[in-house]
């Protein structure tokens, strides 16, 4: 019996200590408002690149819907929601537009200013960022 006992609480030990290893980190897909906020982020994000004539001319023969959904896509997942991101890597996607340093901090300017019309606190606008500047890399200069 008291072995029994012994080989169950083992198992229950090592159950939960899966559970937490596999267990992501949601706190930030959450703070941003999850699926819904991210989709309202991104619109206003788009809304603010057509403000910006340096972005807008890289954007003229792009499909925003495409844009739209890959973006959405890319923040759930970085952000430790539950999507896939279907697109092109950062590199692809970005090759041959040259984009200069200038351009790249005019896109971060116009995604701060999206999440700060949508209400998203500087903490969590600063985590995301986070997990975008490495990326800066592979889409400048390219
Ligand atoms: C951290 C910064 C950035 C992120 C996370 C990002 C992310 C993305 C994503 C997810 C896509 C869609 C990929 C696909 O269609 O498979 C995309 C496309 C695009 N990005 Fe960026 N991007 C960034 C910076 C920039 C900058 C600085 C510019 C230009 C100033 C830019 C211009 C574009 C354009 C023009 C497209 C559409 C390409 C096409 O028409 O196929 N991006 N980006």
């Amino acid at each position: 019996m008291k072995t029994l006992l012994i080989a169950v609480i083992s198992a229950l030990l090592v159950a939960c200590a899966n559970a937490t290893k596999t267990t992501q980190d949601d706190s930030l897909y959450r703070a941003l408002g999850e699926l819904e906020g991210i989709e309202s982020i991104t619109h206003r994000f788009i809304n603010e690149i057509g403000f910006n004539r340096e972005i807008i001319t890289h954007f003229s023969d792009t499909d925003l819907g495409r844009f739209k959904e890959k973006f959405i896509e890319q923040i759930c997942f970085e952000s430790g929601g539950p999507c896939e991101y279907t697109g092109d890597s950062m590199q692809q996607v970005h090759r041959g537009m040259d984009i200069t340093e200038g351009e790249f901090n005019a896109t971060v300017n116009a995604l701060t200013a999206a999440m700060d019309t949508e209400g998203v606190d500087k903490r969590t606008q600063n985590r995301l960022l986070k997990k975008l500047a490495p990326m800066r890399g592979d889409i400048i200069y390219q």
